[in-house]
């Protein structure tokens, strides 16, 4: 419950994402002037960066029901159909990890997105006939790590589509101030850009942190979070200058000793440093990625001379 009405309940108050925030209100606006449900969306971008945030502030502002789910939760079409059914008229329904849907599960939700409507199967062998359901008009919230992982027929289904992107320092700071103010917690500005700089643009790294550093300023410290005792707290937690925390270093540290700067395979990386590809490839990759730090290549993927800079390792000569 507390972390719930952590998150901002309106558009006006989510920090951030000016270009999906902007593009929204004019389709909510539209969608209520209409009185009709709100085209489905698609939210993509790496995890953390508000998908779930969005999709209550959607509803909210829509003044309809939010139902959540997601991909792996809905394992036979019935189990959707049951949710379909259940929705009033302009419900928003969201399914988190959209690409992990069944494909018997997503061949239900194209006539339940393109025509609200629902074709079961009654009876079986030569008797068997189809029926159609209506359902009550209703938006579709998608959400997943990347949108090329959805299949081509259900992408096209979304009338909205928004890429989330990583956040500017400018705007993490603006977000551990206001939970730090939520949470009645004194804060210096200079701790709350640190905590921001070191949070891989992303909001729920950032209030995570910001909550660690405050149980550190409380047993430590007299409760103020300065910028002395946040540096100290973050150093504790293995989290770098840069927002790198254990697993970015034994991944960059493994490319540049064990694979001697060598292109590297995403599945060889994982299995070299004992983590799961799919985690690699969502939540690391795209970060480094963004702070030039990794490269992909066709033949794998190296790490940048930037990446060796900071890591302290000497840039391999690939010219010998
Ligand atoms: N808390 C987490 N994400 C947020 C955002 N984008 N705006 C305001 N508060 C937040």
């Amino acid at each position: 419950v507390a972390e719930l009405s952590l998150r901002p309940r309106y558009l006006s108050e989510y920090i951030g994402q000016t270009k999906a925030k902007e593009n929204l209100k004019v389709y909510i606006e539209a969608a209520k002037l209409r009185k009709e449900a709100l085209d489905h969306v698609l939210l993509y971008g790496p995890p953390g960066l508000g998908k779930t945030t969005l999709s209550n502030i959607i509803a909210n502002e829509l003044g309809v029901n939010l139902r959540t789910t997601s991909g792996p939760a809905i394992e036979r079409p019935g189990d959707l159909a049951a949710l379909l059914t259940n929705l009033q008229e302009g419900d928003v329904l969201f399914i988190d990890e959209i690409h992990r849907l069944s494909r018997a599960v997503e061949e239900v939700l194209y006539p339940a997105m393109e025509d609200y409507a629902l074709d079961i199967m009654i009876g079986k062998g030569p008797s068997a006939r189809s029926v159609r359901l209506d359902l009550p008009r209703f938006t579709l919230i998608g959400a997943t790590t990347r949108a090329g992982l959805l299949s081509a027929p259900l992408r096209d289904r979304f009338g909205v589509v928004s890429r989330l992107e990583y956040y500017s320092i400018e705007e993490l700071s603006f977000i551990v101030s206001r939970t730090a103010d939520l949470l009645d917690m004194s804060i210096a500005g200079e701790a709350a850009e640190e905590i921001a700089m070191r949070s891989r643009g992303t909001p729920r790294i950032a209030n995570r942190l910001l909550k660690r550093v405050r149980d550190f300023a409380q047993v430590r410290g007299d409760g103020i979070i300065t910028h002395d005792i946040a540096n100290a707290a973050l150093e504790l937690l293995q989290v770098d200058p840069m927002g790198l925390d254990y697993i970015d270093h034994k991944m960059l540290r493994s490319m540049m000793t064990s694979f001697a700067g060598r292109p590297v395979g995403l599945d060889t990386l994982a299995a070299t440093i004992g983590e799961e590809s799919q985690t690699i490839e969502d939540v690391y990759e795209p970060y480094l990625m963004q702070i030039g730090f990794l490269q992909r290549t066709p033949r794998g993927r190296i790490a940048t001379e930037q990446a060796y800079r900071h890591m302290k390792l000497p840039y391999p000569d690939r010219n010998p």
